[in-house]
């Protein structure tokens, strides 16, 4: 076959390069140069016909067939939110993640379910058939109707699926996939999108959904899924450490449906289960009634669900205090820190502080700091906050307490997990009493400052 034409151009300033160069000459950046396939403009016909590809044509606007109303559910729930409902047919979804998060258990549950009605031909360029198959074993994901194809020429992935024809391609993962018109290795940045340009060219053109997987390293380093999020409709992170037992999944881009959505679902022996109930999830081990702990109703997109803030407070530093953080925004509790010591005249600055997240997850909006607060005061006076009160809110540096969004759907959460006292920003009660939703029987404290809740439940 023919070598389609390829350029070199730099990601940074769009220079174009007959060579490769370590360093732009144009911009001076490095390593921002990629090898690209020259876009065939002249004449068309010279191009030879793509499989998966038909030709198309324009269609009249009340003509459009309405694509909303015939998702494809997966039936896993806490899947089919983050998709914004379920699988758009003709769209292209991005799952990326960090190597052994469970990428690729989440496309093989995936695929078991749509294999109830439709075919899956699912393309491992990492894994063998066999590999891929004892993992559908476990999972209990063997059906006849999921093809697998171990493939990394992305010209016979696309002729796979144009003989086979599956609802839904997937594709683990888009970084071992090669165009060999281009020169360039597997990964690299032209190679990713090249591959990833074909695969979603070959499912706008079909109605076939594709799923892409894509590896992403803790620092972000590799730019792979990064040059894909603006190309695909959706993208679907996963976060949560691998040592840890909940994935959380959530919804980046969403052309279809709401972004910051997420998805809970926790790693076992059989693969991912879903978690439906994710306050009860991540309250279960807590031991009620210790100082330092405290629990705040966060929200994730439109679910609120309740976490466990805990802090412990050490013996002043020799030199400079020791502050680590996990789960929680390390700045904002430096914040919560001097804001603790300035306004209430805490002498805590100069303690060792260590903050957490039970369960792994990570919380990082504003209403969490009433709990970072109330936690690290809690453990500093080593007097616990009643087990049974949940507390949410913004500091702000005069160590007020700012109200903050959907405080009515946090406090009905905490309710219905039998919270019996909640600490609120007293702008968030006003507007509540407004709405009459005060979360069912919960006693709800407004609080103007963050000296008035703590006093409230540590005084
Ligand atoms: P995997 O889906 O292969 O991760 P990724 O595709 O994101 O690299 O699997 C992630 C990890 O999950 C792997 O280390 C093994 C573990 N695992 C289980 O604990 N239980 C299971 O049933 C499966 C399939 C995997
Ligand atoms: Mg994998």
């Amino acid at each position: 076959m023919a070598r389609i034409k390829s350029r070199y151009v730099c990601q940074q300033c769009g220079s174009e390069f007959p060579t490769w160069y370590g360093r732009c000459p144009s911009c001076s950046s490095w390593n921002s140069v990629v090898e690209e396939a020259v876009p065939v403009q002249e004449g068309r016909a010279a191009r030879p016909p793509r499989p998966g590809v038909a030709a198309r044509q324009a269609v009249r606007l009340t003509e459009a067939s309405l694509t909303e109303s015939k998702r494809l559910r997966t039936g896993i729930d806490e899947l089919d939110r983050v998709l914004g409902g379920g699988i758009v047919p003709g769209s292209a979804v991005l799952v990326s993640g960090e190597p052994g998060i469970g990428k690729s258990t989440l496309m093989m549950h995936a695929a078991a379910r749509i294999a109830r009605g439709a075919s899956v031909l699912y393309v491992t360029g990492e894994e063998s058939v066999s590999q891929v198959g004892m993992r559908a074993r476990r999972l209990k994901a063997v059906d006849e109707r999921i093809y697998v194809l171990p493939e990394t020429d992305i010209v016979e992935v696309l002729r796979a699926a144009d003989s086979i024809k599956p609802a839904v391609l997937m594709v683990d993962s888009i970084q071992t996939m090669q165009d060999a018109s281009l020169g360039s290795a597997a990964g690299s940045v032209g190679q990713v999108r090249q591959c990833a340009a074909l695969l979603i060219e070959a499912s706008k053109s079909s109605d076939m959904a594709s799923f892409m997987v894509g590896h992403v390293t803790k620092t972000g380093a590799v730019a792979g899924p990064k040059v894909l999020e603006h190309m695909v409709d959706t993208v679907l992170q996963f976060e949560g450490g691998i040592h840890q037992a909940y994935r959380v999944v959530r919804t980046l881009k969403n052309r279809f449906g709401s972004t910051d959505e997420v998805g809970v679902f926790e790693m076992g022996e059989d693969g991912l289960r879903e978690v439906t109930n994710p306050s009860e999830a991540f309250l279960r081990e807590r031991v009620a009634g210790m100082a330092g702990s405290v629990v705040v109703p966060c929200m994730e997109g439109t679910r609120p669900f309740l976490v466990e803030l805990q802090a412990l407070v050490g013996s002043p530093g020799a030199n400079f205090p020791r502050r680590t953080a996990s789960g929680v925004d390390q700045g904002r509790v430096a914040i919560m820190l001097a804001v603790l010591g300035r306004r209430i005249g805490l002498g805590i600055e100069a303690n060792d502080t260590f903050m957490n997240v039970a369960g792994g997850i990570s919380v990082d909006e504003p209403a969490a700091d009433l709990g970072i607060a109330v936690a690290l005061t809690s453990s500093y006076k080593n007097r616990p906050v009643n087990p049974r009160t949940a507390v949410f809110g913004e500091i702000g540096l005069s160590g007020e307490l700012r109200s903050v969004p959907k405080a009515e759907a946090r406090a009905a959460e905490a309710a219905r997990l039998g919270f019996v006292n909640l600490v609120v920003p007293k702008a968030s009660l006003t507007r509540m009493k407004a709405s009459r939703q005060l979360g069912g029987q919960a006693e709800v404290f407004g609080a103007g400052t963050l000296a008035e809740a703590i006093e409230y439940l540590l005084g």
